[in-house]
């Protein structure tokens, strides 16, 4: 038995679902504790590409439960369209769950959203726009819709009857746009609840009776460390909590369950959206580095953008090992670095102002500003590693790079990710059943 969560060591995209998938294979349950439709997560197996937004990457394996727990949101008519298609594929659905308790993603909340990010002009956050940051703040104020009101229309009227006019004045006064209509939004929201009945129930319940069972449950992240509410690059972040702390709350779980924090990395960097990147790389390195990602999707799957790119950030990394406890990392995209001369990593930051060098992220976020990357240059290994399978074919360049971010990370590489099927994958070492980095290292 291990209960292992597998987060974002980055700003999101470093391949969790590939990692999530693989590890899957031997969960019993595979819980999304945050986040919703904003996440697009990717799994390529047999020549087939899933884009999973709301369903955790564990539903490929028959049998797994697959759990949307309390601290997601959730959109119901995303849901049902990802559900309809993936079923469509052949996908079995008997052992997916939805928590009650887990908020909804209203109409209003989308409006709000793309109307918030167009009104900031130059201070956007370049969301997603999927209703994410309205639909957490309702559940905050203590005003939001929760899956268990889609399925007992007399509450869900009742809100809405209440709801609706408040979030009216909003988007007629401050946005000039039309009201919503509260008998309309009933009627289509009631319809949702009818549809996805089936699936809602108590699910920090069927956790801990897993838990209790000795069966492994996996706790797949969306976003990441970077892009978590509290520990992020605030204000450039999403609204929920990515990082490994977040699991416990948005599953409903305790810490002491917790055996394991594997978190996933790019072997370089990207981001989607505005806010800080010290290492981005703009004009031909990024668009190389893009490019040569775009054979492998470096663009938004959720909203299609082309991603940020930049050279691995081991100041970023270090935060991420801290605030995650992080026991090993999974290096992904390897490959994508395979045809360049050089490779640089960020080893500490510069601070323009006052000459300083910060191997750790400063703690004020405006101080991110004047931070300017000191790198380390790698000589390239110029060969592709597409087909290696184990540590030993990887191209001694390749091996030396896989050792410094350890060592600079202080965290062992477990897995290394040399393309996105399912195969493409080298196992260094067990990342479950491994000793206890974190908490053995003398610091
Ligand atoms: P997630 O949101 O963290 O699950 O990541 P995304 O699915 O948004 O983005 C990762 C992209 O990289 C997807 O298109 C994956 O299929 C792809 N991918 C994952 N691992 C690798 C890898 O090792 N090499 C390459 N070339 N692509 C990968
Ligand atoms: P996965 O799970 C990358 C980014 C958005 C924006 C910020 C806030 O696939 O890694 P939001 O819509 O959440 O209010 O947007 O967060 N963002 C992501 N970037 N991957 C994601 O998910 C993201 N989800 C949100 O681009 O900068
Ligand atoms: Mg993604």
């Amino acid at each position: 038995m291990a209960n292992v969560i597998v987060v974002g060591a980055q700003f999101g995209d470093e391949g969790k679902a590939k990692v999530t998938d693989l590890l899957a294979k031997n969960a019993d349950v595979v819980v999304r504790y945050q986040g919703g439709s904003n996440a697009g997560h990717t799994v390529v197996v047999d020549g087939e590409t899933y884009k999973f937004h709301l369903i955790p990457s564990g539903i490929l394996y028959k049998g797994t439960i697959c759990i949307l727990g309390p601290g997601m949101v959730i959109d119901p008519k995303a849901f049902m369209a990802e559900l309809d298609s993936l079923i469509k594929r052949g996908l079995d659905d008997s052992c997916l769950k939805v928590s009650a308790s887990a908020h909804v993603t209203m109409p209003f909340h989308l409006t709000i959203d793309a109307a918030e990010e167009d009104s900031r002009g130059s201070k956007k956050i370049g969301t997603t726009k999927r209703g994410i940051g309205p639909t957490y703040a309702d559940k905050c104020d203590r005003i939001g819709i929760r899956v268990e009101d889609l399925l007992d229309p007399e509450v869900l009227k009742a809100k809405l009857e209440w709801l609706v006019p408040k979030k009216n004045v909003i988007l007629e006064r401050l946005y000039n746009l039309p009201p919503q209509d509260p008998q309309k939004i009933f009627e289509e929201y009631v319809a949702y609840g009818k549809q996805m009945a089936k699936y809602v129930c108590d699910t920090a319940a069927l956790i801990f009776k897993s838990v209790r069972e000795r069966k492994n449950i996996l706790f797949e992240g969306a976003q990441g460390t970077l892009l978590d509410l509290d520990h992020g690059s605030y204000p450039y972040v999403t609204s929920s909590s990515p990082s490994a702390g977040g699991a416990c709350v948005g599953a409903g779980v305790g810490p002491t369950i917790i055996d394991r924090v594997i978190g996933v990395s790019k072997a370089y960097q990207t981001r989607v959206g505005e806010g800080p990147f010290p290492t981005e790389q703009f004009a031909e390195l990024g668009e190389k580095l893009r490019q040569t990602g775009t054979a492998w999707a470096e663009v938004g799957v959720t909203t299609g953008r082309p991603r940020r790119c930049g050279w691995l950030d081991c100041v970023l990394g270090r935060y991420a090992v801290r605030i995650n406890g992080l026991d090993c990392l999974a290096i992904t995209k390897l490959d994508v670095l395979d045809e360049f001369d050089e490779i640089k990593v960020c080893v500490a930051y510069r601070d323009c102002k006052t000459g300083e060098v910060h191997k750790d992220l400063p703690s004020m976020a405006g101080a991110f500003a004047r931070m300017e990357p000191i790198y380390k240059t790698f000589p390239g290994w110029c060969t592709s590693t597409k087909t290696c399978r184990s540590y030993s074919d990887l191209p001694p360049a390749t091996q030396q790079y896989l050792n410094f971010v350890a060592q600079e990370l202080d965290v062992p590489v477990a897995i290394v990710s040399v393309g996105p099927k399912r195969d493409q994958t080298i196992v260094i070492e067990d990342p479950i059943h491994g000793p206890k980095r974190v908490l053995s290292k003398a610091h």
